[in-house]
């Protein structure tokens, strides 16, 4: 199989990363890993790129044209298709206007619910029932994009913002994945 090169925007913990790595090991997995792009330094998920020698750049989005710094990267890797991974900036309209591959994020709720920051307390005081992630295209509007694929479960009482990110992260794990093999089920 010829996978299509991707890359994985993070900024702190790489939990998914460290996940898409060991699933991109999978022969039938649709992606390869070239390229991690972290704006934090300290985002601990650059040592999943470290150990397995994964190409990665730090950016400073304070740098007038730190756009297109990622753009010589993307285009110097060959990239496909870009996963935002808990990756805390806004893409602008001008980065998703120029990169004509796809984006990707996920989010930790079923989207169009909770949209945006502090998903887990929100969820908890609107009183939902049931909770998850979802895999979305990146558009111009936050968290907007046409939906890939959701993976959901029921909130048990007394359940709190830590056991629902424990509980949605585990979900990620399985949702991330299979959003990315169901976009390339469609174009192999
Ligand atoms: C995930 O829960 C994701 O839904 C959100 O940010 C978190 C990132 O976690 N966008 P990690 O950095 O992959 O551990």
């Amino acid at each position: 199989m010829v996978k299509k090169n991707a890359c994985i925007f993070i900024s702190g913990e790489g939990t998914n990363l460290k996940n898409l790595i060991n699933r991109s090991r999978d022969y039938c997995f649709p992606i390869s890993i070239k390229l991690v792009v972290s704006n934090n330094s300290r985002a601990k998920g650059i040592i999943y790129a470290k150990r397995n020698a994964i190409p990665y750049i730090v950016i400073n989005t304070k740098m007038r044209n730190f756009e297109n710094q990622i753009f010589f990267f993307l285009k110097k890797y060959k990239i496909s298709i870009i996963c935002l991974a808990g990756y805390m900036q806004i893409i602008s309209k001008n980065f998703i206007k120029n990169y004509k591959k796809k984006i990707i994020n996920i989010h930790p709720s079923l989207l169009p619910k909770f949209k945006g920051l502090n998903t887990f307390s929100r969820i908890l005081s609107n009183k939902e029932v049931k909770t998850g992630c979802t895999v979305h295209y990146v558009n111009e509007k936050l968290d907007g994009g046409k939906i890939i694929s959701k993976r959901s479960f029921y909130i048990e009482r007394n359940q709190n913002e830590k056991d629902l990110k424990y509980k949605t992260q585990r979900l990620e794990y399985l949702a991330y994945p299979e959003a990315i093999i169901k976009i390339f089920r469609a174009s192999f």
